[in-house]
């Protein structure tokens, strides 16, 4: 089972992990892309004992929106860096009442509601129209893996959960989220899609340890707050290091 999980293994960081301080430097490279300057630099390092690369996705300091995020280029990059699979670390709302803020959600399907993003490589003459299959948009394989190192980490997960991406930055109404929910979303994020898409249609495994930072909107009184937010996040953020470093030492 956990040879699912090769050596080339790539970090996506999201909100709340923007650095790896765990992280043994190895090498930072900056790359460029047909596709143009990817979010940050790429950091080649050892955790726990293993080596992988590091991508801030919002950039390092975090200051690119969702919207604005160059997925291309970055996903292009790790695939230039031989990357064979991603673990993408998300912060997201908790639609579905399983879905508590602070803990862990492996999603193994998801819904677009995000626009005016590129959502492929295959636009131009160099390339023939392509239809990637995206039935499963979360590589199985990896999830499997995933979740056997939350149970071996003895972190209480979820392992699996729709996840639906808006377009942001600006958190969701109320009226959305029960439009989501009836769709059948358990959980809401700005920034999987097209990652996902794009890393499949590079090849690259592709899973998401999706960290619940606060309940989505009209799911409690009131509004979210960005210290709830903040408070979740550090909780959830040390628990996906801890799947992270336990995955890696599996491997
Ligand atoms: N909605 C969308 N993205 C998010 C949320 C949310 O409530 N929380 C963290 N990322």
């Amino acid at each position: 089972m956990i040879d699912a999980c090769p050596a080339k293994l790539a970090i996506i960081g999201g909100t709340g992990l923007t650095q790896l301080k765990e992280l043994k430097l190895i090498k930072r490279e900056t790359l460029t892309t047909p596709y143009g300057a990817p979010s940050a630099e790429f950091i080649t390092g050892e955790l726990a004992g293993k080596e992988v690369i590091f991508l801030a996705r919002h950039g390092n300091p975090h200051t690119i929106p969702p919207h604005k995020i160059n997925y291309r280029a970055n996903i292009w990059g790790l695939k230039q860096l031989g990357v064979e699979n991603i673990v993408a670390v998300a912060a997201v709302g908790g639609i579905s009442s399983a879905m508590i803020p602070a803990h862990i959600a492996i999603p193994d399907q998801l819904i677009d509601y995000s626009y005016g993003r590129t959502q492929t490589f295959f636009e131009t003459d160099d390339y023939p129209v392509t239809h990637i299959d995206f039935t499963f948009p979360y590589h199985p394989p990896l999830r499997a893996v995933l979740c056997a190192a939350a149970e071996q980490a003895q972190l209480a997960i979820t392992p699996k959960g729709t996840y639906g991406c808006t377009q942001g930055p600006r958190l969701e109404t109320i009226a959305e989220i029960a439009r989501m929910e009836q769709d059948g979303c358990d959980l809401v994020g700005m920034t999987g899609m097209p990652e996902a898409a794009l890393a499949k249609e590079l090849g690259i495994h592709y899973a998401s340890i999706s960290v619940i930072a606060n309940w989505a909107a009209g799911k409690t009184d009131g509004e979210i707050t960005m210290t709830e937010i903040e408070q979740n996040l550090h909780v959830g953020m040390a628990n996906a290091m801890k799947l992270l470093q336990t995955l890696l030492r599996m491997a």
